[in-house]
């Protein structure tokens, strides 16, 4: 077991590069989704034996619904299956389970097993695991201004009350620490949309290895990376 200089406390990760791996292999697009599933499993069960205090993944965005049909179904599919065969362990582990997005912009089965996982898990005080699903950045922000001027309407706020701390609490990660670490696999060196407030200060990293094939060496040469890497959040 590696000893690691210092961990974030808050690891998000863009698993890219689902599709150029089947393609490599040539297999069909939904292929590389499984696989890419196989390494989304043992980085949960990684971050959790490590003791980070939360790990957010990218797993479907607001703009993945303009993939053809057939792929879009292979990854509802494997949403169901992840749930199914891994809520128990997880569970069993303390993990506490987060749905980032809008849940009820879901089909039907899909909707009611992440409701289901975020009730079964919720009180659980272990890893903080937040599984973006119709998640958009963007769309995260727009909510949370809509909540607080529907407080300010009410009279419960004062406009001039709203700061960083209170938007942050409207968000979908409230009470989480900000992102310490992001990692986007795969080359490519884009936020894609993705925790874009939370993300202020975190360090970026982008492996060229393709998500399926993220293994835990690559995720320890990550965490080394991270630890010697100097913050200092604007000042000097
Ligand atoms: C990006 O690769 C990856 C996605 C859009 C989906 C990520 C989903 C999973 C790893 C599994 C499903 C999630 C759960 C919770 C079971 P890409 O297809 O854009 O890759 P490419 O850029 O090489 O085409």
């Amino acid at each position: 077991m590696s000893t690691f200089e210092k961990l974030p406390r808050h690891v998000a990760i863009i698993m890219d590069g689902n599709g150029r791996w089947a393609k490599k292999h040539k297999l069909k697009v939904a292929m590389g989704h499984r696989q890419g599933t196989e390494a989304l499993r043992s980085i949960i069960r990684e971050s959790s034996d490590l003791g980070i205090e939360a790990l957010s993944l990218y797993a479907f965005s607001t703009e993945n619904w303009k993939r053809e049909a057939q792929e879009v179904e292979a990854l509802m599919g494997l949403i169901l299956e992840f749930f199914a065969s891994e809520i128990d362990e997880l569970d069993e582990k303390n993990v506490c389970i987060r749905i980032l997005g809008d849940k009820d912009g879901l089909p039907q089965r899909q909707r009611d097993v992440l409701y289901d996982a975020e009730e079964r898990t919720g009180q659980n005080t272990g890893l903080k695991l937040n599984i973006a699903i119709n998640y958009g950045g963007r769309a995260e922000i727009v909510r949370a201004s809509q909540a607080l001027a529907k407080k300010a309407l009410a009279g419960e706020i004062k406009p001039e009350e709203i700061d960083e701390a209170m938007l942050a609490r409207e968000l979908y990660t409230k009470d989480l620490p900000d992102v310490d670490l992001l990692i986007r696999t795969s080359g490519e060196m884009r936020l894609s949309n993705f925790l874009l407030y939370q993300c202020a200060y975190a360090e970026f990293l982008f492996p060229e290895v393709l998500w399926p094939d993220f293994d835990l060496a690559a995720y320890h040469e990550a965490l080394h990376a991270f630890g010697n890497r100097e913050r200092r959040f604007g000042g000097r």
